[in-house]
């Protein structure tokens, strides 16, 4: 087999044959499945690694390793296996020191490893964004036990958001409203938000002042060899900390979108690296505060899989490669019409199965993706309906009318 050589000569060789430009994705749910595809569409080799079998992504791979995403040994064997020219981390929960090593020349770690580690852990996204680069936040502080957690709270005064440092999509996160639901916010973030198996593992929490915000968004920035380019703002809706619905274009007051942009550059480009940044905002007024960011393409995106001619995970696949990605089209033109995204959730343990998928698909515009998740425990996004219209409320009506007619069961 040939030595890896960096995929940015504008060259991509034949997956399975030696010249393979080969790509090994850090985790692979229903994101890293679109990832995959976009990558194998330009003719790639990808590999997906992630801790259970048949997830998403591994269904489309070329080949698939089941490990320990925090067992730093066990990812290194599998980098010396592949021998990827592109390490793309899916997930959050990586044993991110493994990266480190990992990039040299020959091997890039997208976008790098340090924007990998940066944005794992919210402390280090927000000294960064808050105090290096001064930009406007939700105050905060950070507490490693209940007593901290007490004095951070009384400092911020409440309402205000506990979240453990080392988390995503919502878990062992609490809204603290009076003083009485501090000890239960402490409790949850140190038994949901856990990362690690160690059950005596130390837990930081950021304590962050409750925004009343008047929307939030995602701002897709791709950073490429040509420069930033946005893709249009994305609205969404979040519950318990995870999104349900978003959509294209989000409307915004004047002067608000170009504050959002020169936010999302100045914190892409501190970040560094090619590659699609979901960087999420909220707007308060006229006003733009940065909340966290997503060093790959971001769940409320997924609305870009029938709103822009080149979907997030498109772009990602063009930029992480070093090729163009050129202007960032919506489908039906600037102003034209809106596109709207609904998650589809299930509750339970077992396998789904999809019901009534003949009736959402006769919704106008209505697409699916079903997830092909093997298996639900608790609370799980297994697919997600895609809506065009003529405005974003059509186009949300349409997106939540075919989420309704799905049924899923779980055997
Ligand atoms: N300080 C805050 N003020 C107001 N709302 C907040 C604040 N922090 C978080 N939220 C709400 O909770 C949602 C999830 O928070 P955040 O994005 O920090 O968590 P997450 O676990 O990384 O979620 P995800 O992985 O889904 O992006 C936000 O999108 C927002 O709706
Ligand atoms: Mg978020």
């Amino acid at each position: 087999m040939s030595e890896p050589t960096p995929p940015t000569d504008g060259g991509i060789g034949t997956p399975l044959s030696p010249g393979a430009t080969r790509a090994l994705l850090l985790g692979g749910g229903e994101l890293g499945k679109e990832v995959a595809i976009e990558l194998q569409r330009l003719g790639v080799e990808v590999v997906v690694a992630d801790r259970y079998p048949n997830t998403p992504a591994m269904q489309v791979a070329h080949r698939a390793h089941v490990v320990d995403m925090l067992d730093g040994d066990a990812l290194r064997r599998v980098v010396a296996l592949e021998r990827p020219h592109l390490v793309v981390p899916e997930i959050e929960a990586i044993a991110t020191d493994v990266l480190d090593e990992v990039a040299r020349p020959g091997t890039r770690v997208v976008p790098t490893a340090r924007a990998t580690q940066l944005t794992m852990d919210r402390e280090g996204i927000r000294r960064l964004v808050g105090e290096e680069l001064g930009l406007p936040t939700s105050a905060y502080r950070f507490a490693d036990s209940r007593e901290e957690l007490h004095a951070a709270a009384n400092a911020l005064g409440l309402p205000c958001v506990v979240k453990p440092v080392m988390s995503s999509s919502g878990k062992g996160q609490s809204v603290v409203r009076r003083p009485d639901q501090l000890d239960d916010a402490w409790r949850h973030a140190r038994t949901a938000g856990r990362v690690t198996a160690d059950p005596d593992a130390s837990v930081r929490v950021i304590v962050e002042e409750l925004v009343e915000f008047d929307s939030e968004i995602t701002l897709l920035t791709v950073r490429h060899t040509g420069g930033t380019s946005f893709c249009e703002p994305i609205g969404h809706v979040q519950s318990d900390g995870d999104y349900r619905e978003s959509w294209q274009p989000a409307v915004l007051p004047d002067g608000v979108l170009a504050r959002a942009q020169d936010v999302a550059r100045t914190v892409t480009q501190a970040l560094g690296g090619w590659g699609v940044f979901g960087v999420e905002l909220f707007v308060v007024g006229d006003q733009v505060l940065f909340s966290e960011v997503s060093p790959r393409p971001h769940d409320t995106g997924l609305v870009t899989l029938v709103s822009q001619d080149l979907s997030e995970f498109a772009l990602h696949a063009r930029a992480v490669l070093g090729l163009p990605v050129g202007e960032v089209l919506r489908i039906g033109g600037p102003a034209q019409g809106a596109a709207a995204s609904c998650a589809v959730l299930a509750e339970g343990y077992g396998v789904p199965a999809f019901s009534g998928v003949d009736a959402a698909l006769a919704v106008p515009t209505a697409q699916l993706r079903l997830f092909g998740k093997p298996e639900v425990r608790g609370r799980r996004r297994v697919a997600v309906t895609l809506a065009r219209g003529a405005d974003v409320a059509e186009a949300r009506a349409r997106a939540v009318a075919a989420a309704e007619a799905l049924t899923v069961t779980l055997g």
